[in-house]
């Protein structure tokens, strides 16, 4: 820009390097933060091995019109994912679309990399079809460029097992990068990222006890419960809890309807939008690491940490926080334990027997599969067996301390994340509530931990915390509840001081922290924000719709139906009763177990099918009842799309029906394309293969065929 000195522009990447004696920039292209995670590391490690300090950056951040002047001994580093349709992640998009453009030009005037050594290592997802697309095409486009590619590009696969893919790849890598740069292996691999110290002389109100940011800090201290403003993943909101409502009959599983109250908080959403839940950890995780690192009679004692290099590390919570509310509230100590983690911990082992444990498992893959992945246990539990302590699963407490410094924890420990579910309302018809259905999260590990035998129950964090939300609701209001056995109670994070509860039927629950956020004037507050998706209704409600959604995957077709039930309401009120006569058809293909058992939202259908007059249809497979394919087996939503056949490909081929699948990718997704693409087949007159794939392929393109899947 004219005028602007030399090295002024904040966008110049090349130029911070050079400043700040940096010989590497790294730069993810990250949507929920794994590639940030991902890239911090890597930057660690160029550290720790080799001394080389990295400039971590979003690549959102920066300008790659001086790609071509990173000096031939220092290098790049990508980190990307791919998202949907084999598409870049938002951050990354404005780096895509540079260096993706025909006749790139640099700002020199060159239209080469020659000078350019990069690494690139991909995220991506297996379930998907264009699988590390992202990376590939970047990866073909820098070396079409002429830039140099240091060791393999690295391939991540979340869908099985990302870590051991990037512990896989990250070796040679490295052993490439130092020959490439003229390296020398040096450093320990261990070098402190933060600097803590226990603080005794902050003011009280200014601790933090599990507030998600300051504005929520501020908030609770002043007892001003609604702090208004714009929420989003950096500043949730928390969020009134409305209504809670058990959905499944039954003792063995729970499903759980809960409604956050946004009003006054100036949230809003549309049906198909996510809804982001900020989880807490359950008091046996918390006790366990806050045991284990010897802090149990600390826990209330507030840390101050700051960052020793702030474009390698960032505090990744608020502070100063307590112990305590580290354990409970950011860090995510219900993670399953990482191979690499343990190979690092090993140095800080009480005694040989530990070490040994530790550094076994962390370079014996087949051990570390077996003993530690497979029985999914967490690192405190890690920590306590290596050391001896016989762990049943319920008792927190060690005898054994681990004198592992408390900033080596945080910069090991992932973040708690927030766990985004689809909202199942419309807020046409709820515009201050938002729904979310979660089936709660419990299954057996698939091995089971070496000394007792016994497959482990493994529970999910946010599920689970919903539950016990809920159960806690219902105690305040006087109502009994059907808790699942094993029941995994949450505590602290969900209890405030001013009003005295009395749970009888949960010893572990117990009051804690006088000003806590998450409960007030007897409402439970859980931090929530909404992330905007694509998957909507079409406007007009002439345009057929197909809904495929089993088990929770209906979530979003709940609100996607009351969406269609707010506008036929105002379309009848303005024309009369006959104003959606020519409509066109909603088909919702549902499915679950048992008509009697996890029917999701029984009772409203009906009432749904008559507002609608015909125009929905709702067709389900009750995979566990009486009906059976002749073969005996199991009938499932792609049974009964098949055999409406003759009445979906004609909406489909002719009428420009939209299509939506939700729920499990891996395998119900895949079935249903599967069918899709059958009678597509059929509707062309061609083969599966060929007419089918092609047109499943427009569909997708023509964003006719949109789906929310999870595996
Ligand atoms: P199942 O558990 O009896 O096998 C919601 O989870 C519903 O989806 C259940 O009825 C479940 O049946 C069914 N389901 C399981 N696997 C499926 C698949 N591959 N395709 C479609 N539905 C499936």
């Amino acid at each position: 820009t004219a005028g602007m000195a030399e090295g002024d522009d904040p966008r110049d990447f090349v130029d911070k390097m050079a400043r700040g004696n940096k010989r590497a920039a790294v730069f993810y292209g990250t949507q929920t933060g794994t590639a940030e995670e991902y890239s911090i590391r890597l930057a660690k490690e160029a550290k720790s091995r080799f001394g080389v300090s990295s400039l971590v950056c979003d690549p959102e951040e920066y300008d790659f019109n001086k790609l071509d002047q990173v000096p031939s001994d220092s290098a790049v580093i990508f980190v990307v994912a791919t998202y949907g349709e084999g598409d870049p992640t938002d951050n990354a998009q404005p780096l895509w679309d540079f260096i993706m453009e025909d006749g790139v030009e640099f700002s020199s005037g060159g239209t080469t990399l020659e000078n350019l050594n990069y690494v690139i290592f991909g995220l991506g997802n297996k379930t998907y079809e264009h699988f590390n697309e992202v990376a590939r095409r970047i990866d073909a486009r820098l070396s079409e460029l002429g830039a140099h590619r240091i060791g393999e590009r690295g391939e991540g696969d979340d869908d099985k097992a990302l870590e051991e893919d990037y512990l896989g790849w990250k070796d040679d890598m490295w052993e490439a990068f130092a020959k490439r740069l003229e390296l020398e292996e040096g450093g320990s691999g261990d070098i402190a990222d933060f600097a803590v110290t226990e603080v005794s002389d902050v003011a009280p109100e200014k601790i933090y006890h599990g507030e998600l940011s300051p504005r929520a800090l501020h908030a609770s201290a002043s007892g001003n419960s609604t702090p208004v403003g714009s929420y989003d993943s950096k500043n949730p909101y928390p969020s009134p809890v409305l209504v809670t409502r058990e959905l499944f009959d039954g003792p063995e599983r729970n499903c759980v309807h809960i409604e956050f109250n946004t009003t006054g908080s100036g949230i809003t959403y549309q049906h198909g939008d996510h809804c982001g839940v900020w989880p807490s950890n359950p008091d046996l995780e918390v006790e366990r690491m806050l045991s284990v690192l010897g802090l149990l009679e600390k826990r209330d004692i507030a840390v101050s940490i700051e960052s020793l290099d702030p474009a390698l590390a960032k505090v990744p919570f608020p502070v100063p926080a307590t112990y305590e509310a580290v354990f409970r509230h950011y860090l995510d100590v219900s993670a399953k334990a990482s191979r690499q983690t343990l190979a690092f911990l090993a140095r800080y082992a009480p005694n040989d027997q530990a070490r040994e444990a530790l550094t076994r498992w962390g370079s014996d893959k087949a051990a570390f599969h077996d003993e530690v992945d497979g029985p999914c246990l967490k690192l405190a539990e890690v920590l306590q067996i290596a050391a001896g302590d016989n762990v049943k699963g319920t008792a927190p407490f060690t005898s054994t301390v681990w004198p592992i410094p408390f900033d080596r924890i945080i910069s090991t420990l992932p973040r708690l994340q927030p766990r985004y579910y689809s909202i199942s309302s419309s807020s046409k018809l709820y515009p201050q509530a938002i729904h979310v259905t979660a089936v709660v999260l419990k299954y057996q590990s698939s091995t089971s931990q070496a000394h007792d035998n016994t497959p482990r129950w493994v529970y999910g964090v946010s599920t689970n915390f919903i539950l016990n939300v809920k159960t806690a609701s219902d105690s305040l209001s006087g109502k009994q509840n059907h808790l699942s056995v094993n029941g995994h109670q949450h505590t602290g994070g969900l209890v405030g001081g001013e009003v005295p509860i009395t749970l009888p039927d949960f010893p572990q629950y117990k009051l804690s922290g006088p000003r806590d956020h998450h409960l007030r004037n007897n409402i439970y507050r859980v931090p929530v924000h909404v992330r905007r998706s694509a998957f909507r209704l079409p406007t007009s409600p002439k345009v057929p719709i197909i809904m495929i959604g089993p088990g929770t995957g209906v979530a979003p077709f709940r609100g996607f139906v009351q969406e269609r039930i707010a506008l036929a309401r105002r379309a009848k009120e303005k024309n009369g009763p006959d104003a959606i006569k020519d409509w066109a058809p909603m088909h919702l293909f549902y499915g679950c177990r048992r008509e009697d058992e996890d029917f999701l939202y029984r009772d409203e259908w009906p009432e749904y099918l008559k507002e609608l007059d015909g125009k929905f249809i709702m067709h389900n497979a009750f995979s566990r009842g009486p009906d059976r394919k002749p073969d005996g087996s199991k009938i499932y939503v792609q049974d009964l799309i098949w055999d409406s056949r003759e009445e979906l490909t004609p909406l489909i081929l002719e009428k420009r029906a939209y299509i939506y699948i939700c729920g499990d990718a891996k395998n119900m997704a895949k079935s249903v394309e599967e069918r899709l693409v059958q009678m597509l087949a059929a509707g062309k007159n061609g083969t599966p293969e060929v007419e089918g794939a092609k047109e499943l392929k427009l569909l997708k393109e023509r964003n006719r065929l949109m789906t929310d899947v999870w595996s």
